[in-house]
């Protein structure tokens, strides 16, 4: 018999195209090393005396991914809540950020916040670090070991920061190549990735110079695109020269040269959103954070139907809540209140649309990542919903049952999680 076939049975459920649940009962996924080979009802003959782990009538769903997280705000998590982002930065995230210098708090922390992705079913993060490469390769080594998968960035920063938490120009290129060079081949499933903080912390040299070690090591991008009307309006100071904010970044290469993500994108105008189209840039869609700091709603069902890519973040700690689920359903109320605002014409989000953002439209940034079709890896949560079951009213269909887990379970409703094909326990770290 084959090498490194699994056979999973449960109740199977994932989106192959936005909004498009495709369902499958009682059926039979099979593995193949790291990818899915296949769905079936009946087990094909080949395979019938093969080993089946049986999970019953739970539902197997694709793992979650977080486009856009701030491991080292963890601790900040609900603080500061009443300022926007500028202020918010200052006053709380820049003094957080900066006692990662310290690696035994780092350390600390990170082991925390690796676990808790692990327990709310996150499987792929794009996350950032601090300018601190140490921290930051420590955060790297831990979601590897937790058999996580990720992109996590030293971030970038050499102007217009407080003196606990800036690098000079040359420090931070120097630092981010060391960085680069200790963890690029280091773990198959978690890379770096070249992240300036956004415009206003990174002077033209700095990223100028990043986006030429993103080109030589072939890495993607990641930051913040116009968030919030302040910071909109510093972009323009800093650089009358530029038509937007998008061609800021793209001016100096870092926005669609290597593959890239930007956090927010709530102000865009028609010409950054056509350059964003243009130039393949996922947007990391973070309603909580939005929300928390007072900054929009942003406008996702005009980016996807510019044939922009989209998947959803966290933004911890704009956004307090770790799970994608928690996201999923605030996606869907911020659209509410979009859709009542442009006179019901940008239509709100149901629940397979925000399902195929929380997994193959933030998948698409890792590969073949956060679906079930035959060739994806297989990143799976399974989820036990029994307890979310009303005994007098016993007549909920498959999509009922994930949509009340999306809304209301939690961890405790997921029983098993896999990454590329293998199952990954309880991090012992
Ligand atoms: N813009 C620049 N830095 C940050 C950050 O840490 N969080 C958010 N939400 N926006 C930012
Ligand atoms: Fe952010």
């Amino acid at each position: 018999m084959a090498e490194g076939i699994k056979i999973i049975k449960g109740n199977i459920v994932f989106t192959p195209s936005f909004g498009q649940l495709e369902v499958f009962e009682s059926s039979f996924i099979l593995i193949e090393g790291k990818t899915v080979k296949g769905i079936y009802r009946e087990l094909p003959a080949e395979y019938t005396n093969m080993a089946v782990t049986d999970y019953q009538n739970t539902l197997i769903i694709p793992g979650f991914v977080d486009l856009h997280f701030h491991a080292p705000q963890f601790a900040n998590k609900g603080l500061g809540l009443d300022l926007e982002l500028l202020p918010w930065l200052e006053r709380y995230t820049f003094p957080e950020e900066a006692k990662y210098t310290n690696i035994a708090y780092a350390q600390a922390v990170y082991k925390q916040v690796v676990t808790e992705l692990w327990k709310w079913g996150t499987t792929r993060v794009a996350c950032f670090g601090t300018i601190h490469k140490a921290a930051t390769a420590k955060l790297l080594e831990l979601l590897a070991l937790a058999g996580l998968g990720g992109y996590v960035g030293k971030v970038n920063m050499d102007r217009n920061s407080p003196d606990i938490l800036i690098e000079t120009t040359e420090q931070s290129l120097t630092d981010t190549e060391d960085y680069i060079k200790a963890t690029v081949d280091r773990y198959e499933l978690v890379k770096p990735i070249i992240t300036p903080r956004f415009v206003p912390t990174c002077s033209p040299e700095l990223m100028t110079g990043i986006a030429k070690l993103a080109q030589k090591y072939n890495l993607p991008v990641q930051s913040h695109l116009s968030e919030n009307a302040g910071e909109i309006a510093w972009v323009k100071k800093l650089h009358p020269e530029c038509q937007n904010y998008a061609s800021v970044y793209h001016q100096f290469g870092l926005f669609g040269q290597q593959p890239t993500v930007m956090a927010h994108c709530i102000y865009n105008d028609d010409a950054e959103i056509a350059l964003m189209a243009k130039s393949k840039v996922h947007v990391a869609h973070c309603p909580y954070s939005n929300n928390n700091l007072a900054s929009g709603i942003a406008p996702i069902r005009k980016h996807l139907d510019n044939g922009i890519a989209v998947g959803l973040g966290s933004d911890v700690a704009g956004g307090h809540e770790v799970s994608i689920a928690r996201v999923m359903t605030m996606a869907i109320q911020v659209s509410k209140l979009k859709w009542l605002a442009t006179d019901k014409s940008e239509k709100f989000f149901t629940i397979p649309e925000v399902f195929y953002l929380a997994t193959k439209g933030g998948g698409s940034f890792f590969g073949k990542v956060g679906s079930f079709e035959a060739g994806y890896e297989f990143d799976a949560l399974v989820i036990d919903d029994s307890s979310l079951e009303v005994s007098a009213c016993n007549q909920y269909s498959v999509e009922d049952r994930l949509s009340r887990f999306i809304y209301i379970g939690d961890y405790h409703n997921i029983v098993a999680r896999y990454v590329a094909g293998a199952k990954i326990e309880q991090p012992q770290l």
